[in-house]
């Protein structure tokens, strides 16, 4: 019950998903939490239920790419919990054509979101974190780690957040904030996510798609959104004290 007990979180991308299984996950272990989202009216309704639930939840809106709006929402979590202690980058988007097929403004929305969305979030994070300590959890993927034909722009952003984050680890470490910066690396997962994805294709390779993928997968199943939120809890807690700079891969054995 009390793992995360009065910790201040803030996670992007909050209103379904992976982000909402990580709310869910914080607030179940005493956290309050700011989600956040470009979609206000799950989000609020969300964070309503949260609310009549028992639970310390607020919703802002939130574009993460737009650095401004990064600074309302941190200084709103100050105003209201007088500090933050863990930010969630979370927020993300995945298309799906191949590299030939993959136009410069399809590549740059993918970066956008998924790369510089989480290295303004974590800058953000640092500058309120630096005097009190804290953990960043960055969300990257399996598809940081090895390629997929299908989704070269969410492969390169998701390469991107993880080296991205270890340098921003080593340098939290080396200054002395108490800030830890990790990754989870989630395979597939169910969520609308995957779910819109694979609707884009012809049903025939869909359903192709599906079942090679869940052949790779030596569980033989998608995750569900509760076991990869279960990775993000333990890198906000502090029973993940010693960890730092690390990628935790929870895939179902896919990449093994
Ligand atoms: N589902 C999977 O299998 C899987 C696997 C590996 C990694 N991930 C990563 O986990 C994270 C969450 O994925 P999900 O499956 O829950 O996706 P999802 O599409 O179900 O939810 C993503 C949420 O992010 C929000 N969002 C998108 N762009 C935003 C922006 N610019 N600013 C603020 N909010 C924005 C959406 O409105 C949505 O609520 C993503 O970073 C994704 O890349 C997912």
């Amino acid at each position: 019950m009390n793992r995360v007990k009065d910790k201040v979180c803030l996670v992007t991308g909050a209103a379904r998903g992976l982000g909402l299984a990580a709310v869910q996950a914080l607030l179940a272990e005493g956290a309050k939490v700011m989600l956040t989202d470009r979609d206000s009216a799950t989000g609020e309704t969300e964070a309503a239920r949260l609310r009549s639930e028992g639970h310390d939840a607020c919703f802002m809106p939130q574009d993460v790419t737009e650095e401004g709006q990064w600074t309302e929402v941190l200084d709103a979590v100050i105003k209201a919990w007088g500090r933050i202690d863990v930010v969630v980058n979370n927020a993300g988007v995945a298309t799906l054509s191949d590299v030939e097929a993959t136009r410069l403004a399809q590549w740059k929305s993918t970066l956008a979101v998924n790369l510089d969305g989480v290295f303004l979030g974590t800058q953000a994070a640092i500058a309120r974190m630096k005097a009190g300590g804290g953990s960043i959890v960055n969300i990257a993927s399996i598809e940081g780690l090895i390629g997929e034909p299908l989704i070269p722009a969410y492969n390169a952003s998701k390469g991107g957040v993880r080296l991205f984050s270890k340098s921003a680890a080593i340098h939290c470490a080396r200054a002395g904030y108490g800030i830890r910066v990790n990754c989870v690396c989630p395979g597939f997962a169910e969520t609308q996510m995957v779910a819109a994805a694979v609707a884009t294709l012809p049903p025939d390779q869909a359903q192709a798609f599906v079942e090679r993928t869940l052949a790779r997968i030596p569980l033989g199943r998608f995750a569900r959104p509760d076991e990869i939120a279960s990775a993000v809890l333990f890198l906000a807690s502090d029973e993940s004290s010693y960890v730092t700079g690390s990628d935790l891969v929870v895939d179902g054995g896919m990449t093994a």
